[in-house]
């Protein structure tokens, strides 16, 4: 059992600095997630080797296609072993029943996650898209349809969370990205909330990159993170 919120991001182009990097996390202390750059340089052998070092992983494809495509791509998902796998919910509902039924009895289900709505997109895009409701609303829509589904929570900002932990409840996952340790620096991300105080506004789980992944000791960084929540070295 893995204390620890934190999700390390594995941004990286090639396998051997993502490997280097891990050669310092204990995989106690946190998760990692894997993404489309990594993922598509480095295949399914990249996975196995983060099992084999202990790791849980979050394979982070955010899948967007016909029910049928989607629900084949969450086996193959399943079949690595990985912890957790993302869909889009705007995908709709028939795709988010599919994804469901596609990880029914897996030997090992992985947490199913939604992405609502982008948090790269500001008013202006989504406007753009003429969708119905305000940018909140679209996102509360599809955090609910997605816990209607079934699925195990969705991606969210931090500052979306506390109004998704009061509409969805506890028991759904929160996973949040945009977080930075006071102090450090906010990188591309336009609005960053701490650990702690995401954690406080009921994230579950913390996606976390650079702050970890370019500190001169990556271990005292996540480290530190974690001792910011309460969490200690190696529990
Ligand atoms: O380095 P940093 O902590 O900003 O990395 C955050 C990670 O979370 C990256 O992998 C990024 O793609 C991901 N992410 C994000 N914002 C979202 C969704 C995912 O930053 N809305």
């Amino acid at each position: 059992m893995i204390e620890s919120p934190v999700i390390v991001a594995l941004d990286y182009a090639e396998v051997a600095p993502a490997l280097e990097l891990v050669r310092h996390l204990d995989p106690n202390a946190c998760r990692v997630k894997v993404g489309k750059e990594l993922f598509t340089a480095a295949g399914p052998a990249l996975i196995e080797e983060l099992h084999d070092r202990g790791f849980q992983v979050f394979l982070d494809l955010k899948f967007h296609d016909i029910p049928n495509t989607v629900a084949a791509a969450l086996r193959s998902a399943a079949g690595l072993g990985v912890w957790m796998v993302n869909v889009h919910a705007s995908g709709g509902r028939r795709m988010l029943d599919a994804s469901m039924r596609a990880l029914d009895g897996v030997a090992h289900r992985p947490l199913l996650i939604g992405v609502t709505i982008l948090t790269s997109m500001d008013a202006e895009d989504f406007a753009e898209l003429a969708y119905r409701d305000s940018l909140e609303e679209q996102v509360q829509r599809l955090a609910l349809m997605s816990q209607d589904c079934g699925l195990d929570g969705v991606v969210c900002s931090a500052r979306e969370a506390p109004r998704l932990r009061e509409l969805c409840g506890e028991g759904f996952s929160l996973v949040t990205p945009g977080i930075r340790p006071a102090g450090a620096a906010s990188d591309d991300q336009r609005r960053v909330v701490t650990p702690a105080d995401a954690m406080r506004d009921g994230a579950s789980y913390l996606v976390i990159g650079r702050p970890i992944t370019q500190a001169d000791n990556p271990a005292a960084a996540l480290a530190a993170i974690n001792a910011s929540l309460g969490i200690g070295a190696s529990s």
